[in-house]
């Protein structure tokens, strides 16, 4: 996940690949209350992991249901099966109306059952969105509930710690028209109680129809067959109980796939394959692929699976109602830009009371990109952009998961500039890993990936810099030097000498070359490791460093790097720290910097640095080996150390790393075209 103020989306070009979906976070609380409910053990696969899946967790864990984590990934629910082992508890849902209003009612109805207690409530926000309806619904069937707060909203208590008689004889009316939850809610348990027929009665005109059937598909699947009339009366039949189905698989959430079916239409010759959604979906954003075909996509695919290609390019406008798929929608406006006319959504007013005003702003974050755009009070139309009409454009992103997420297509602009998308960590809502997903089957326009190159002497503190430029930006990391590091560890475990005198022979040279590379290196959050052995300690080493500066002389060993270098430019972008980055391996970059300080300061750095590692060191023999370091690195005859002609120079010497760290990034937005 990017926790960062903001992500520049280098220009893409194309798309390729096969993205694994995160599961749905509707289905995955369902599935978790269904297996919690159900007599024996449910093994779930392919939940999702997020905030609202965790709370309900911890609250099932507290009332006493097994939860094992499998070592192949899968989670392991061991049920109450109509028991109630706890018979009070105090539970914190935090913000998750996925895991509150369920519940709210199957507690309650366990409550009146057993003689239980139960405490429910959440982060502040929650105790502001309504729960009445339900609690009105509930009361109506004699299960006691008191408000801890304000009426109508949680905190709440349910039961009083006596069984209550519930009246199942009368239908049990809730409203329909707020929120689909509190119909789901007591769909998920009222077969807990169902002595006899359960009859539920929606008042009003029952809103997100699609979310309600997965709640019916889920309870079949547990095995409890609801009837349904129409839209406004449900029964629970006579003698519904719930039996775990052994296995669970969470399907991807649909409304996520959207992206990566937008990305095939927009990008991908060869296709992309979305893993996890395919066309027996049980959500109803999967008919996202309808209006994706409309515009023009390729569209095949499986029961799990779906496989986009381009089709029609530009793609077709359409004019859609898009009242089935509101969420998935936002993305058909960014699609329509790359349209051959001008494309209307309709009957979407719910985009107005979403996570943001959702018609507004992406009414003008479209705008910030140059579109020409028209909104109305339930719909949105949008003008394709003609390549010289892209601007550059800083999205703001509102909170909401799905701005951020829809504009990142707009990489795929004609005339290939890059787009900046603000908080990028809202996409954690539904899909944490969403950007990076996004990188691994994009291929940005050649070229095209930025990388800001920090090179200068030892000890200046490039790779202090160049990792605190890294992180703020979300951008690769490439710690040259630790490479030519490796080629000296290397050597040794090789038996190669790395001797001054050795080096001038030109077999030793050409083994060094070929070892170099050969290296089996990995840098992660871990580390650096060679040969699957964890290196990081001892690349550090001054030992290392005097034999990774000799044998960074021999052009056979600069040139066996050269490749392994380059790769690191990838998507989103690079920071690059070493001798030579600005001067020989990125010579096109963007930014160049040269990081210098007086050797004295280095010296002391560095021993200030040893020190703290319990490694005893003495200063003037170090300045004596940076001095020497120096002037082989400046002097060598292959990539010598200096600055390139258009580096900018920064002396840290009277600056901590903060400040350092400060001035890059002020240069940087100073060339950012935003
Ligand atoms: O930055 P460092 O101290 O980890 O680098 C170790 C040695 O590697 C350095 O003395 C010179 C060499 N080097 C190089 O020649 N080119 C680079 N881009 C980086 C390092």
């Amino acid at each position: 996940m990017y926790d960062i103020p903001f992500l520049d989306v280098p220009p893409l070009q194309s798309a390729a690949g096969t993205v694994t979906l995160p599961g749905s976070k509707s289905i995955s609380n369902r599935v978790l209350l269904l297996a919690a409910l159900s007599e024996g053990r449910t093994t779930v696969h392919d939940l999702l992991d997020s905030d609202d899946t965790r709370v309900m967790l911890a609250a099932l864990r507290e009332l006493g249901c097994g939860v094992e984590p499998q070592a192949d990934g899968t989670l392991a629910i061991t049920g109450l099966g109509g028991a109630l082992p706890r018979q009070s508890a105090n539970l914190f849902l935090g913000n998750a109306g996925t895991a509150m209003r369920p519940l709210c009612a199957a507690l309650s109805l366990l409550a009146a059952q057993h003689g239980g207690q139960f405490e429910l409530r959440g982060v502040p926000r929650m105790h502001e969105r309504p729960i009445g309806d339900l609690v009105d619904a509930l009361r109506q069937l004699g299960c006691p509930i008191d408000y801890l707060g304000n009426a109508g909203f949680p905190p709440l208590r349910l039961g009083h710690g006596q069984p209550a008689t519930l009246q199942l004889d009368q239908p049990i009316r809730v409203r329909g028209d707020v929120s689909s939850q509190f119909l789901t809610a007591l769909l998920l348990a009222l077969p807990l109680v169902a002595t006899k027929n359960v009859v539920i009665d929606v008042v009003g005109e029952l809103i997100s129809k699609p979310y309600i059937d997965i709640t019916l598909k889920l309870l079949a699947q547990f095995g409890v067959a609801v009837q349904r009339d129409g839209w406004q009366r449900f029964t629970i039949p006579a003698g519904s109980r719930y039996r775990s189905p052994g296995d669970v698989f969470v399907e991807g959430d649909a409304s996520s796939a959207s992206y990566f079916i937008a990305l095939g239409a927009i990008a991908s010759t060869s296709g992309v394959t979305v893993q996890g959604v395919g066309l027996a979906s049980i959500q109803g954003d999967i008919r996202f692929v309808e209006a994706a075909q409309a515009m023009g996509a390729h569209i095949t695919g499986g029961p799990n699976h779906l496989v986009i290609q381009r089709g029609a390019w530009p793609l077709k406008a359409i004019d859609l109602d898009c009242n089935h798929i509101p969420d998935a929608a936002m993305t058909l406006a960014v699609m329509a830009l790359y349209a051959d006319g001008t494309t209307t959504l309709r009957n979407i007013a719910s985009w107005r009371v979403k996570e943001t005003d959702r018609i507004a702003a992406m009414a003008t974050e479209l705008r910030k990109l140059g579109a020409t755009v028209e909104e109305g009070p339930d719909f949105i139309r949008v003008e394709p952009l003609p390549a010289h009409g892209w601007r550059p454009a800083s999205i703001h992103t509102y909170d909401d998961h799905r701005v951020a997420m829809c504009f990142s297509l707009a990489a795929f602009n004609p005339a290939c500039l890059p787009v900046r998308i603000e908080d990028p960590k809202c996409v954690a809502k539904t899909f944490p890993d969403y950007f990076e997903t996004l990188f691994e089957v994009v291929a940005p326009v050649a070229h095209e990936v930025p990388v800001i190159c920090i090179d200068g002497p030892t000890a200046s503190g490039k790779g202090t810099l160049g990792a605190a430029v890294a992180q703020r930006l979300g951008y690769h990391l490439l710690d040259s030097g630790a490479l030519y590091r490796l080629v000296g560890l290397a050597a040794d475990k090789a038996g190669l000498s790395t001797r001054s005198e050795d080096l001038a022979d030109p077999t030793l040279a050409r083994q060094l070359g070929a070892l170099a590379g050969s290296m089996a290196v990995r840098f992660d959050g871990q580390g650096i490791w060679l040969d699957g052995e964890n290196v990081s300690d001892a690349v550090r080493s001054e030992a290392a460093g005097m034999a990774a500066s000799r044998v960074s002389a021999l052009p056979s060993v600069r040139q066996a790097l050269l490749a392994l270098q380059h790769g690191f430019q990838r998507a989103p972008g690079l920071v690059a720290d070493g001798r030579d980055m600005g001067t020989v391996i990125f010579p096109a970059a963007p930014m160049k910097i040269f990081l210098t300080a007086s050797a004295a300061q280095r010296a002391e750095r560095r021993h200030k640095q040893l020190i703290s590692k319990g490694i005893s060191a003495k200063i003037d023999s170090l300045l004596a080996d940076l001095e020497a370091r120096d002037r082989q690195d400046s002097t060598r005859a292959s990539a010598p150390l200096k600055p390139a002609e258009d580096a900018l120079l920064l002396d840290n010497s009277a600056l901590d790393v903060d400040q350092s760290v400060h001035q890059v990034l002020v240069w940087w937005q100073d060339k950012r075209p935003f």
